[in-house]
């Protein structure tokens, strides 16, 4: 261990990484804003080395990118009817009814009647398919620039399967809130902070540890509780359309970081454990939805503590890391330097997912099955 090495503090703002004052005092201060500019600095490389398929399940995953392409304007069933409203009403059902599991009693909350539980409802999805959107032109910009900084062509070639799958991605998810939902939510300022860490790094590496690793497969994961939780038919088909594009995107990166960590030092593979635990802890800390309880003239701070002791919830929390914690163990991330990162992973109570299957091998077992990970 060197002394540049960063504690807790210097890595995500706060020695406690459940300090909850702290997590939301972190705020998106201009939420009119029209653009956002990062300024970065790397290397565009080119290649001259074009011999394709040096890296064969790179080549696997661009052959099979060509192949899975869809149209996000004509293949979805845009003409399906969605109300809003009923879909919470009856979700609320399914669960148990409104706010289950949350006892709110001496809170602003207590007061609430079903017409408040219901715009929660409503904001709430708003609010989660706003920030998806927003994820997805993280993945966007992030690919374009692994397109331009990779040194090797088969995942140039992949990157710009990627970087088409994601504007489709950016367009369904837009298209979503604009017809059918009811509003759009500026970007979560924890998720923020982070697409801003991942694009302004210049290591080619770290775009892909940030996007397709950490961000894409939490993604994966939210994509897939969605997908199962949902009964409204558009976006049921809209996910597994999404998803089907998602799982390749995290197998191209352990595929790519498997070979290219083999090469790196002990004091370089800290740098990169300490950047997945910073995106683990924005990831996490975004899903308080600060955003929404503001909204609706409610301090977060006297629910959030509340929220945190729901068991369901805590599940739920940390199943969003079921895909993240094996690829990097697959990624020789968790044990190297000691095994920093398995401890921050056990303080952030994720550790238990670390013998779930990595993407690499998960993707591996779809292709063997006819027609799985393709759209059908
Ligand atoms: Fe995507
Ligand atoms: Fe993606």
């Amino acid at each position: 261990m060197t002394e540049q090495m960063r504690e807790t503090v210097d890595i995500i703002g706060r020695d406690d990484i459940n300090d909850l004052e702290a997590i939301l005092s972190v705020v998106n201060t201009d939420v009119d804003e029209e653009r956002h500019t990062v300024h970065s600095v790397y290397d565009t490389i080119f290649t001259w080395d074009y011999e394709k398929g040096q890296r064969p399940k790179l080549e696997k995953l661009y052959e099979k990118a060509k192949k899975s392409q869809w149209n996000g304007q004509t293949d979805l069933p845009w003409e399906t009817e969605v109300d809003q409203e009923a879909l919470v009403v009856a979700n609320a059902v399914a669960n148990g009814g409104f706010g289950e599991g949350l006892d709110v009693s001496g809170t602003s909350m207590a007061l609430w009647g079903d017409k408040e539980w219901i715009d929660f409802g409503v904001q709430s999805q708003n609010w989660t398919l706003s920030q998806f959107m927003h994820g997805e032109q993280g993945a966007l910009v992030c690919t374009a620039k692994i397109v331009e900084s990779v040194p090797w062509i088969d995942a140039k070639y992949y990157a710009a399967t990627q970087v088409m799958d994601e504007a489709r991605h950016v367009e369904v998810f837009a298209k979503y809130l604009d017809d059918k939902l009811s509003g759009h939510y500026p970007i979560n300022a924890h998720l923020r902070l982070l697409l801003d860490d991942i694009i302004a790094d210049q290591r080619w590496d770290m775009t892909y540890l940030g996007m397709q690793i950490m961000v894409e497969g939490l993604a994966l994961a939210a994509f897939g509780f969605m997908h199962q939780m949902t009964t409204e038919p558009l976006l049921k088909q809209l996910l597994r359309y999404v998803m089907s594009d998602e799982a390749r995107h995290v197998a191209f990166g352990v595929l790519s970081l498997q070979e290219y960590y083999e090469q790196l030092s002990a004091a370089e593979i800290r740098e990169r454990q300490e950047f997945a635990f910073e995106a683990a802890v924005r990831m996490r800390d975004r899903f308080l939805q600060q955003e929404v309880w503001e909204r609706m003239g409610v301090n977060p701070k006297e629910i959030v503590p509340l929220l945190m002791q729901i068991p369901d919830r805590q599940v739920f929390q940390s199943l969003l890391f079921s895909k993240i914690v094996p690829n990097c163990k697959k990624l020789g991330l968790l044990d190297a330097a000691d095994g920093w990162l398995r401890v921050k992973f056990t303080e952030l109570g994720v550790i238990g997912f670390e013998d779930w299957a990595d993407t690499g091998e998960e993707y591996d077992s779809l292709q063997s099955t006819p027609g799985a990970g393709a759209v059908a």
